[in-house]
């Protein structure tokens, strides 16, 4: 196959530079400019990788002219710059964006990102949730970082009716899935020792979530759901309690994950039992901090379902999951550039 020419907006960022770093270990793509507000930065002062220094940084608007140059443009920006510029850039060129801007259905994104987008754009078939959506289209809207971690693990259940629909999620994250640019909730003096409860009852990934199990899973459920910042710079653990279908046991839910994900290498599936129970690389947030990997872990008892599903906000999260998508885009191997490169 040919190497496929891409360009990164938004590469200064933590997903950014993070997508940067897989894109330049791709063997398939070459990371030809980057685009930033700020032009004097260079990606190769972020980045240690030789080849970095062969990346070229670019004004924003010189983006438009030179779009149809690129096989595909990734977007690792806010999402009001995303929905700023993909509508124009569509045309030209393939694009996946890692911005919430496209995601939610138009009232959704009216009511959370304070966007007015074409409905056009808000399809679910655009959702890239690797590797339940094979996205072959020409546009792909990246998931949220928790979102991803809760659907990865409650998808496979709802569908095969294991469990009820009534749901807690408790997702919990690392300061560095607020981003790069400094924020008082992030600084090192407000988050060091603490714990932190964050948009009760209005976080923009609850009807994410929401809107990609009714897609996925064709089950409505209505989670209390909710986030709250550690004070570690990566990971997410998204830690989820329900209860199990009448003559359900942990056995089916075990089957039903190795059912689900056995052409899918990125996934640890784990029963909990025995000492595990007590304490278990298995539930280790660590173990996948730095790797593409989903991993889930879970027990019952009785029929209540106790399971804990641990994902790299900035990889599986957010820019290896674009590489799964970029994979999916090419018709290439799913774990394509991911694999050597992140472990
Ligand atoms: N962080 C996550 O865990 C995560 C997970 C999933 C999805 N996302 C989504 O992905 C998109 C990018 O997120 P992000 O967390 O990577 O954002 P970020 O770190 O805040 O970076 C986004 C952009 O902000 C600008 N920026 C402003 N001040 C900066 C500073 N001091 N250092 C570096 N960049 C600065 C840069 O653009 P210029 O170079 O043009 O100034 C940069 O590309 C967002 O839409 C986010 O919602 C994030």
């Amino acid at each position: 196959m040919k190497t496929l020419k891409v360009a990164l907006v938004g590469a200064r960022g933590y997903s950014g530079l993070e997508l940067s770093r897989l894109l330049l270990g791709h063997p398939n793509a070459q990371l030809i400019d980057v685009y930033s507000s700020n032009t004097q930065w260079q990606l190769a002062q972020d980045i240690i990788v030789p080849s970095a220094k062969n990346v070229n940084t670019r004004q924003l608007d010189q983006l438009e002219a030179n779009a149809k140059n690129y096989d595909v443009i990734f977007f690792a920006t806010s999402a009001g710059q995303s929905a700023e510029w993909i509508p124009k850039l569509l045309e030209h060129t393939q694009i996946i964006d890692l911005s919430g801007a496209f995601r939610l259905n138009w009232q959704q994104t009216q009511k959370f990102y304070k966007l007015e987008l074409d409905e056009k754009y808000l399809s679910p078939a655009n959702y890239g949730l690797s590797p339940w959506n094979k996205c072959a289209s020409r546009f792909i809207s990246n998931p949220g970082c928790y979102v991803t971690a809760t659907l990865m693990a409650l998808i496979p259940l709802l569908k095969e009716n294991l469990i009820t629909t009534d749901v807690v999620i408790d997702a919990k994250s690392g300061t560095t899935g607020a981003g790069r640019s400094p924020k008082d909730s992030t600084n090192f003096s407000e988050i060091s020792q603490e714990i932190h409860p964050y948009k009760i009852t209005n976080h923009q990934h609850e009807p994410e979530i929401i809107r990609y199990l009714s897609h996925f899973a064709s089950t409505d459920i209505d989670p209390i759901f909710t986030t709250t910042l550690l004070p570690i710079p990566r990971g997410i653990l998204s830690s989820i309690y329900t209860r199990l279908q009448d003559g359900v046991g942990v056995k089916q839910i075990h089957e039903a994950y190795e059912y689900y994900y056995r052409e899918y290498p990125l996934l640890q599936n784990y029963w909990l039992q025995g000492d595990d129970l007590g304490f278990s690389w298995k539930t280790s947030l660590k173990r996948v901090v730095n790797t593409p990997f989903t991993q889930l872990a879970y027990t019952a008892k009785d029929n209540k379902l106790y399971l804990f599903s641990m994902i790299d906000n900035l990889l599986k999260g957010a820019a290896s999951q674009a590489v799964e998508n970029f994979n999916a885009m090419f018709e290439l191997p799913v774990t394509t550039g991911l694999i050597k490169e992140t472990l």
